[in-house]
């Protein structure tokens, strides 16, 4: 037989035991749940507008993200010089929209477009404090046709393609609205329950017409460059995101952008 203070002893560590059990069980239920929601999430914005709510927009405004996706790395992998007319659909709180702004100068424009108007109020509201005059923000769904055509030499899209239930409509308006030459740089961040993986995107983008130039990154961030051709099927101006001092992944068909044509 245990003397007392034994058995005293062994009660405790059962009891300690059991909690450290409970609290583990409890924390596998937790992530099971968060990967869950996500999944439902992920999957129920392929046929209706589900959008990232503005008090989430902490996760792209962090430590992790910083270092995936920095804006300064994502204007320079763009290319994004003094002058230039960007359009930064799903621009959310202006994380990129902010930067852009500034890199462009009084001389150039900033169009940001999200359909959350918390958003919008958040990207005006730090537009002020930086004292920019050069940005306009857009509540709009892209895809519902409110852009004029040829009118921006970059577009910008950050974790938001995955998000956009008809993304043929909404690829097909941004080349539209960008000037032949003119860049799309599409980013996804893993892990967005609504990431798109490079297959994804690739398909995506030339069903839409645009060339692929340029990719960046790795699984966990990457970001793909698309051109938009000229009407005879040829680049109209040389472009490159020559600011980067970047490696990119696949620098594709640099030799062969002039000769060809989208569909061949
Ligand atoms: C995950 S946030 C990304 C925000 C920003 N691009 C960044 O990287 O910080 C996605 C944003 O896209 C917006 N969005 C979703 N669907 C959209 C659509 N069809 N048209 C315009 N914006 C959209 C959402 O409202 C949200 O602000």
């Amino acid at each position: 037989m245990r003397p007392p203070i034994a058995q005293f002893h062994h009660k405790r560590s059962d009891t300690r035991g059991s909690a450290v059990g409970l609290i583990l069980i409890i924390l596998v239920a937790l992530i099971a749940l968060i990967i869950a929601i996500c999944v439902a999430w992920r999957y129920a914005s392929r046929w209706c507008a589900l959008p990232c709510p503005w008090w989430l927009s902490w996760t792209l405004e962090n430590r992790y993200i910083r270092a995936l996706a920095d804006s300064r790395v994502l204007l320079d992998r763009m290319g994004l010089g003094v002058g230039m007319r960007l359009l930064d659909v799903g621009s959310g709180p202006g994380r990129v929209t902010v930067a852009a702004a500034r890199r462009v100068g009084p001389s150039g424009k900033v169009v940001a477009m999200d359909i959350q108007l918390a958003m919008l109020r958040e990207v005006e509201r730090r537009v002020a404090v930086s004292g920019l005059t050069n940005v306009r923000t857009m509540l709009s769904g892209i895809g519902e046709g409110k852009l004029e055509c040829d009118s921006f030499d970059r577009a910008l899209l950050v974790a938001v393609l995955g998000e956009i239930p008809n993304q043929q409509l909404a690829l097909q308006e941004i080349h539209c609205a960008l000037k032949p030459g003119g860049i799309l740089s599409v980013t996804e961040i893993f892990p967005d329950p609504h990431y798109q993986t490079q297959s994804t995107v690739r398909r995506l983008v030339e069903q839409a017409g645009f060339q692929v130039v340029r990719t960046f990154g790795n699984f966990f961030a990457f970001t793909i460059n698309v051109l938009k051709l000229d009407q005879n099927g040829r680049a109209a101006t040389v472009i490159d995101s020559a600011d980067s001092s970047e490696k990119p992944l696949h620098h594709e068909q640099r030799h062969n952008i002039a000769e060809s044509r989208p569909g061949r």
